[in-house]
């Protein structure tokens, strides 16, 4: 996948790019772009576009269906392509390095600047829109949304939302954007889910989440998805990431998000730290506090 095209990202020409760009283009209009509209969307000749195809399809960059008619479409990897190529036009990171999560919507890598930063590639859309495509194989694309603008969509929001939240609540800094991948700093630590607390630490870092929880529905967000696994912990405190489908707190639903949030953390804690949790908390009290921004401790809502 990505390691691969960091691999080989030096072989690949200007004009490949220029193909792979063209096919994007395409993929505005139809889930597969046929061969003849290429030359025109790539503005490069017949001849070139055949020659660059081989190298496309050789390095998985594209794919090719010839049913009805002869059309290709952007693997993930192309796309990854696309955007690692712009990054590298900006100079946003030198090179990339291992895998740091690999998600059902998304994959993760180091990346190296003057410090490690973390890639993130969106993958939304991807999977259902195989699944629908299957079904359609045969139809018509008229109403076709591509994998490409779901994906780009969910990277665009959760830069935009990480932009708003830095600083004033703990999540990755923001560094970059282009089409479904964000680029920002590397958390060290671990996540909630893998961590281990000290007994003495459980209602501190439970405090810290809440508290970041309101300070984001201060800055004007509900994360929407919190969990164990969307929280890193380390020896500074805690930091949330994972934000492409964050609310703004004027969303008809914001509270009912924010509630749900809480209860999930509220949730783990008690599931992985029974002792030391606080029991029978008045979650709805809670919540109300956490959106008056009068949220401070746990403790205060055991009944
Ligand atoms: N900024 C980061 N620094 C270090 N690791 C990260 C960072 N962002 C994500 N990860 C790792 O990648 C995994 C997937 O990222 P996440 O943003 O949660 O996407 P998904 O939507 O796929 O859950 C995380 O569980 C985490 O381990
Ligand atoms: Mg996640």
């Amino acid at each position: 996948m990505v390691d691969n095209i960091a691999s080989f990202f030096r072989e690949l020409e200007p004009a490949d790019f220029y193909l792979l760009s063209g096919i994007e283009q395409g993929m505005r209009f139809s889930e597969w772009v046929q061969r003849e509209e290429i030359p025109k969307y790539a503005e490069l000749t017949a001849e070139e576009v055949d020659y660059r195809i081989d190298r496309c399809m050789r390095h998985e960059l594209i794919e090719r269906k010839t049913i009805q008619y002869e059309g290709y479409q952007l693997t993930f990897e192309g796309y990854d392509a696309l955007a690692l190529r712009t990054f590298a036009e900006r100079d946003t990171f030198a090179g990339i390095g291992a895998p740091l999560g690999v998600g059902k919507e998304s994959d993760v890598y180091e990346v190296q600047s003057f410090r490690p930063m973390a890639l993130k590639y969106h993958r939304e859309g991807y999977t259902n829109f195989r699944e629908v495509q299957r079904e359609r194989e045969y139809t018509a694309d008229r109403d076709h949304v591509s994998w490409l603008y779901t994906a780009r969509q969910a990277a665009e929001r959760e830069f935009e939302t990480l932009e708003g939240l830095y600083p004033d609540v703990s999540v990755p800094r923001p560094v970059d954007q282009n089409r479904h991948a964000i680029v920002m700093e590397k958390l060290t630590g671990a996540e909630l889910s893998h961590a281990k607390l000290e007994s003495a630490q459980v209602v501190g870092v439970l405090d810290l989440i809440l508290r970041e929880a309101a300070a984001a529905f201060e800055a004007g967000y509900v994360h929407a998805d919190l969990s164990e696994y969307n929280i890193f912990v380390d020896d500074d405190g805690i930091t949330i990431f994972d934000w492409p489908q964050a609310v703004g707190t004027d969303h008809e639903n914001a509270r009912e998000l924010l509630a749900r949030d809480v209860e999930n953390v509220y949730d783990y804690f008690c599931r992985k730290y029974p002792n030391e949790t606080p029991e029978a908390v008045d979650l709805d009290a809670l919540a109300a506090d956490l959106v008056r921004d009068e949220f401070d401790s746990i403790s205060a809502y055991t009944e």
